[in-house]
C-alpha cells in the first residue's frame, strides 16, 4: 500500500515529555524537510475532522460513563481515519511521518492499562490498520512515578480523562509498554526521558537523523 515517504511514531506514558521534545524537533526538521515533513497525533490527527471528533469525545472528562471496550473501539476507528486520511496519503507523497502516538498507545493504554487484554486489543486494531506499523518508533521511558509527578507539578494544558486514572492504571501502562518494547522488536528506539530535556532532545534528534538518513 505504501510507496515511499517514512513512518515514525513517539510513544510513551503519559509525563514523558515526548510532546515537548516533538516540538523542539519540528523546529530543526523543518528547515531540512520543508514540506516533506508531516507532524501529528493520535488520537486525532491533522486535517481530520472524523478523527479529531472522536478524540474530543475519548479525552473529555465529561464523558466518565465511556465503557473500555467501547474506548478501545473509539481509538481504533479514530486511528482507521487518521491513517487512511492523513498518514497514508502523506507517506505516498514521499513525506516523513511523524505520529505523537499509534498503535502501541492502545495495546498499552487499553490492553495493559484498561485490562482488555493485549491480544484482544492488537486484534482490533490490526483489522483497524490492516497490519501498517511504523518504520520506527521512539519511546520515551520513564517510570510510572517520575511521569505522574510532571503531569502534576508542570502541566498547563487540560488534564485529560485518561490523566486522571489511578497509578495502578499507569504501572500497568508502562510495563505493558516495556513489555513490547524490550522484547527485541528492532522497530524501537529507546530514549531514557528521565534525563533534562535538552539531553533527551539531543539524543531523539540522533535517532531521527540516522532515520531519515541525514
Ligand atoms: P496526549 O495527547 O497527552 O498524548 O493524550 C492522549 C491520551 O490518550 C494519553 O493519556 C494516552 C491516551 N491514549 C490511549 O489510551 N490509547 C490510544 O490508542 C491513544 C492514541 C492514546
Amino acid at each position: 500500500m505504501r510507496e515511499k515517504g517514512i513512518f515514525i511514531s513517539f510513544e510513551g506514558p503519559d509525563g514523558a515529555g515526548k510532546t515537548s521534545v516533538l516540538r523542539v524537533i519540528l523546529d530543526r526538521l523543518k528547515p531540512i524537510l520543508k514540506d516533506r515533513l508531516l507532524i501529528t497525533r493520535e488520537p486525532g490527527g491533522v486535517n481530520n475532522r472524523v478523527a479529531e471528533n472522536i478524540r474530543n469525545i475519548v479525552l473529555s472528562s465529561d464523558y466518565d460513563e465511556i465503557d473500555s471496550r467501547t474506548e478501545v473501539l473509539l481509538f481504533a476507528a479514530a486511528r482507521r481515519q487518521h491513517l487512511v486520511q492523513t498518514i497514508i496519503p502523506a507517506l505516498k507523497e514521499g513525506k516523513v511521518v511523524i505520529s505523537d502516538r499509534y498503535v502501541d498507545s492502545s495495546i498499552a493504554y487499553q490492553g495493559g492499562g484498561r485490562q482488555i487484554g493485549v491480544q484482544k486489543v492488537s486484534d482490533i486494531n490490526f483489522f483497524a490498520t490492516e497490519g501498517i506499523l511504523p518504520d520506527k518508533t521512539i519511546y520515551f521511558k520513564v517510570r510510572s512515578e517520575v511521569g505522574i509527578e510532571r503531569i502534576n507539578s508542570t502541566r498547563t494544558n487540560e488534564i485529560n480523562r485518561l490523566d486522571n486514572a489511578a497509578i495502578e492504571f499507569h504501572k500497568r501502562v508502562n510495563e505493558t509498554y516495556l513489555s513490547l518494547v524490550e522484547a527485541g522488536n528492532q522497530r524501537f528506539e529507546i530514549v531514557n526521558a528521565e534525563e533534562s530535556i535538552e539531553k533527551v532532545v539531543e539524543e531523539t534528534w540522533q535517532i531521527i537523523k540516522k532515520i531519515i538518513g541525514s
